[in-house]
């Protein structure tokens, strides 16, 4: 059977075409399948006869082979899209639906109920102006409906249906409606949510769906279809202080310069005094271009190219603003994080994190706590699950033009993307700058890591052992680092067990301690560089994230990451501390190989097949390799 979701990509810009000139509204609808809403999604798009013909047959005889309700057409059969997730009755992921009436066009996203998908839902909302929120009459506010609520509030949804639906199973009671209503405002004020319109329905019967009914003679309020097709969504982007995320630099010939991108926010006209926003350069618009002609003002929402009166470096990711009201810089805020990966968030951890048109690498400082999005309730966190939602301290390498989520949801909203599988992995808003990042400056010095380095008569390096515990980094490094002492170098050797004597003592070996103790680790021999001293750091370091996150932290020709190649049958067979015998035991849990992860580098500079090798052999390889990069 053919699916009004399968009409998506050329179906909808035609379809779009032809109602340009309709409104257009987008809205959301939560609820499970239990609560009716795809019969509720389905009967709107029946009624507004955005069905095909041919459809409609398969659907009358889905329907009829199903055996649905008194031989009714099942509408939720239309919407619940794949034959498997009808199987299960839980409807997944995210799925766009287009309709119009007389009056306005649109889009609904339709989004899961069950309790693992906060991410679809935070995905399918994200641009959503309303939020359809159905209530089983006979359950009232439910775990489900509050968690919906809140994270329609997370959002930035402010409009809000309480569709009270299956109203013809308590027959149309006014008690009921009412009782579930005041028990729904008084959790909604506590999440900030105010707009709400109650409407009593039933979506099988098709009560106050279109028109409003007669079964409900005590209901003074408009029909589902007349709340959407009237409510007033005020375009608040137009209004807000104008930003242009730069999307590229458009550069034809020597002759033209402009800056393109989609206008996140409020409106501007040839003439107008901008900024450009992290760097704060200023100067003016002279043209607004687009494609067709040149306009006199452009507002929230269209693409266009800008040309400035001033030659001025502007690169990809920069926001351009109206010098009388630009956006904050900063690199470090406070914000709400929704974690999307099945691997957990890691405090300390690199991600690439997208803002606006803007990547850079960010890292969450310091998890503040996670939201139990049932109770609203708030819980300790070290890091993040699928699916939690956290409010976190991020830090990013570099300042970045931003504004509060709640005032742009262009420049205040963020996703963060692994660096190594390049998957999103969470979504985020933006609450404020950590007042430190204006307060904390770098001092300047006047002797330089050269002139340090240049007294000792060396290159600074970053010598990086990774491998297996018992791999025999320890071993070799203490080797080199006694070569390079009989050649009169200055080094220092950083070794993870007595590390973690000190520093460290406070880590443990999850992987969010062992992220940690990289990450201090990696700062510590960055300063250690920067005295001028050759590092040797013997560190198991299993994860390829935090040994890049070290070797960005260096120039590069500084950083040699050295593969202690060892194989895991071999180490254990070493088993020089008895720690593989424990933990084959299950004495000693998180253990490297055995229940931990080891992820091997995919390129190191020098790659040592351990087991084979002589001490003093991998020591002169490593020795021979520092030489023939120059280093020594
Ligand atoms: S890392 O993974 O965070 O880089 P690190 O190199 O500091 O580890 O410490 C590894 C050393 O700690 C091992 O050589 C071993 O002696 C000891 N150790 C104790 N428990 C564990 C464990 N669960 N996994 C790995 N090593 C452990």
């Amino acid at each position: 059977m053919a699916h009004v979701s399968d009409l998506i990509a050329t179906d909808i810009e035609q379809y779009l075409k032809v109602h340009e000139r309709k409104s257009l509204l987008r809205f959301i609808t939560c609820g499970s399948v239990d609560d009716g809403k795809s019969t509720l999604i389905g009967r709107l798009l029946y009624d507004s006869k955005m069905i095909f013909e041919d459809q409609m047959t398969a659907l009358e005889n889905d329907s009829k082979k199903v055996g649905t309700q008194g031989g009714e057409i099942d509408f939720a059969l239309l919407v619940d899209g794949l034959a498997a997730e009808r199987e299960q009755g839980i409807t997944i992921d995210v799925a766009y639906r287009f309709f119009s009436t007389e009056k306005r066009k649109f889009i609904v996203a339709d989004t899961p109920g069950h309790e693992q998908y906060t991410r679809n839902m935070v995905t399918g909302a994200s641009t959503a102006q309303v939020a359809v929120i159905l209530i089983d009459a006979r359950k009232g506010v439910l775990t489900q409906t509050r968690r919906h609520s809140y994270l329609v509030s997370l959002i930035g949804i402010r409009k809000v249906v309480l569709a009270i639906n299956k109203m013809d199973l308590v027959d149309y009671d006014q008690a009921t409606f009412e009782r579930i209503l005041a028990d729904y405002k008084a959790f909604a004020a506590r999440i900030g949510l105010a707009d709400i319109a109650a409407i009593p329905l039933s979506a099988l019967k098709g009560v106050n769906m279109l028109a409003r009914a007669e079964e409900t003679p005590w209901y003074q309020g408009p029909s589902l279809m007349e709340y959407l097709e009237t409510v007033e969504v005020e375009d608040e982007a137009r209004k807000a202080p104008f930003r242009l995320p730069v999307q590229w630099v458009n550069r034809p010939n020597l002759d033209f310069r402009g800056f393109s991108g989609q206008i996140a926010a409020g409106e501007i006209r040839p003439g107008d005094a901008v900024r450009v926003q992290p760097s704060g350069r200023a100067s003016t618009v002279a043209r607004i271009v687009t494609q067709d002609r040149d306009l006199e003002v452009a507002v929230a929402g269209q693409s266009i190219t800008l040309t400035l009166a001033d030659e001025i470096d502007i690169s990809r990711g920069d926001v351009i603003s109206r010098t009388d009201g630009p956006a904050s810089v900063a690199d470090q805020f406070e914000a709400t994080l929704v974690w999307m990966s099945d691997g957990a968030m890691l405090p300390g951890r690199p991600y690439l994190m997208k803002l606006g048109t803007k990547v850079v690498t960010a890292s969450i400082t310091e998890p503040k706590y996670k939201v139990n999005v049932n109770t609203l309730e708030h819980l300790a966190a070290k890091k993040l699950d699928l699916n939690e939602i956290g409010i976190v301290n991020v830090a990013t390498d570099q300042p970045v033009a931003f504004d509060p989520y709640k005032e742009n949801t262009t420049t205040g909203g963020f996703i963060l993307i692994d660096r190594i599988s390049n998957a999103t992995v969470g979504a985020g808003m933006l609450h404020f700058a950590l007042r430190r990042s204006d307060n904390v400056h770098w001092q300047a010095v006047d002797v330089a890591k050269d002139q340090r380095a240049d007294l000792k008569g060396q290159k600074p390096a970053i010598l990086w052992f990774t491998g297996l515990s018992g791999a025999g980094k320890s071993t070799i490094a203490n080797m080199v680092e006694k070569k390079l002492y009989a050649r009169g170098r200055h080094t220092y050797l950083l070794d993870g067990d007595n590390v973690r004597h000190g520093l460290n003592k406070d880590l443990g070996f999850t992987d969010a301690d062992r992220v940690e103790n990289i990450r201090r680790v990696a700062e510590v021999s960055k300063l250690m560089v920067d005295a001028g001293l050759i590092v040797l750091v013997s560190f198991i370091s299993p994860f390829r994230s935090e040994r890049r996150m070290a070797r960005e932290l260096v120039k590069a020709g500084e950083f040699f990451e050295v593969f202690v190649d060892t194989p895991l049958a071999v180490a254990e067979a070493r088993d020089v501390k008895g720690l593989y015998k424990k933990a084959r035991e299950g004495k000693l849990k998180n253990f490297t190989g055995i229940d931990s992860p080891y992820e091997a580098p995919e390129d190191p500079e020098i790659h040592l097949q351990a087991a084979d090798l002589a001490v003093e052999t991998a020591a002169d390889a490593i020795i021979a390799h520092l030489e023939g990069a120059g280093v020594i």
